[in-house]
């Protein structure tokens, strides 16, 4: 237990934005990003639109490079996998993204889709059918839906074959890029569920990027908040629901709307008011500065550092450093 299988260190991505003749300045997409995550466990990455969280998933699996950083996998240095061991990597990692629509190919049956990975990584599983209808029994379909097309599905239909299509090379960790946000409520917690059983069963580890709290409430173990590009909280989800202390925490977990008035209005208080800055110039010194009701003068200069409050959670946060 408590077996550490990712660890990321100060992890960078810059995106070139390019004027007519010359680089105009770098989007800072991920911008010094660490944690790490136990086997088994689901880290929910959660932050407003273009903090860098898709980014985030991208790169550890190595479908971006990134401009600096480390990134271990069961100990393996990832950015330094070549030939086999990054195929082994590839079959050992995955990702579902957050379209089922698009991200199934329109003109391959079911049968085909699931066979694919099989192929490409040369997996012998004795009769391909039985272990392609088996892999349909365990996210919910059956041997009635192996030859039809991805349109003749729900959306939640086609997540379950996704996942299907995920499972058949039997991961150790799966980035979730949203994977629940384009379906309706009710689907959405079925598949929620679903990851749960699988995630027990074959004790995977998730990656899971949502805006939805709800979600990282029912499915995440720890949860990390981003804002432009970097980590302000880690923390278990407990406490990220109970004691949150980054003010960008509070504010998200405010636009939640609560059942009881006191707490209401207590978080009215911290509502989350703006729009997040361009990440293309993120401001100086705390990037959360400008919407933060505590700024002080040091949080307009100075980068904040890493505090931990807590075994296990961390703040990074002027407020919470002692002078
Ligand atoms: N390939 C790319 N080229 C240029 N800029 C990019 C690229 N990919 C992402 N970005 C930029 O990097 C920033 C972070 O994007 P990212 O997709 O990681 O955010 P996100 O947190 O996943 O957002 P969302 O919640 O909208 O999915 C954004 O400003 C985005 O425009
Ligand atoms: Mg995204």
């Amino acid at each position: 237990m408590n077996e550490t299988i990712l660890i990321v260190r100060n992890l960078r991505k810059y995106f070139p934005v390019k004027g007519i003749f010359f680089t105009k300045g770098y989007i800072k997409a991920v911008d010094g990003v660490t944690f790490t995550v136990l086997r088994g466990s689901t880290l929910a990455l959660v932050g407003e639109s273009g903090s860098g969280k898709s980014t985030v998933g991208r790169l550890i699996l190595r479908l971006i490079e990134p401009d600096d950083g480390e990134i271990l996998f069961n100990g393996m240095n990832v950015r330094k996998l070549k030939n086999t061991d990054l195929l082994e990597f590839r079959r050992r990692t995955a990702i579902v993204f957050q379209d089922p629509y698009s991200s199934l190919n329109p003109r391959m049956t079911v049968y085909n889709i699931l066979k694919e990975p099989l192929e490409a990584h040369n997996i012998d599983v004795g009769d391909v059918e039985e272990y392609i209808v088996s892999l349909l029994e365990r996210v919910g379909l059956g041997k009635e839906h192996l030859y039809r097309f991805p349109h003749e599905f729900s959306g939640g239909q086609r997540q379950r074959i996704s996942i299907a299509r995920v499972l058949a090379l039997k991961p150790e960790l799966i980035v979730l890029d949203e994977p629940t946000s384009s379906l309706d409520v009710s689907v959405q917690a079925q598949i929620l569920n679903l990851l749960k059983d699988l995630q027990e069963s074959d004790k995977l580890t998730y990656l899971f990027i949502t805006h939805d709290l709800g979600v990282v409430r029912y499915i995440a173990s720890m949860v990390a908040v981003m804002y432009l590009g970097k980590i302000v909280e880690i923390a278990d989800t407990d406490s990220i629901f109970s004691d949150s202390r980054h003010p960008y925490t509070r504010m998200l977990l405010s636009s939640i709307p609560v059942p009881d008035p006191k707490v209401a209005r207590a978080r009215e208080k911290a509502k989350l008011t703006g729009e997040p800055p361009s990440p293309l110039n993120p401001p100086p010194g705390c990037r959360f500065h400008p919407r933060c009701p505590y700024a002080m003068d040091i949080c307009r200069k100075e980068e904040p550092p890493v505090v931990e409050i807590e075994k296990r959670h961390i703040v990074c946060c002027h407020l919470y450093v002692r002078r």
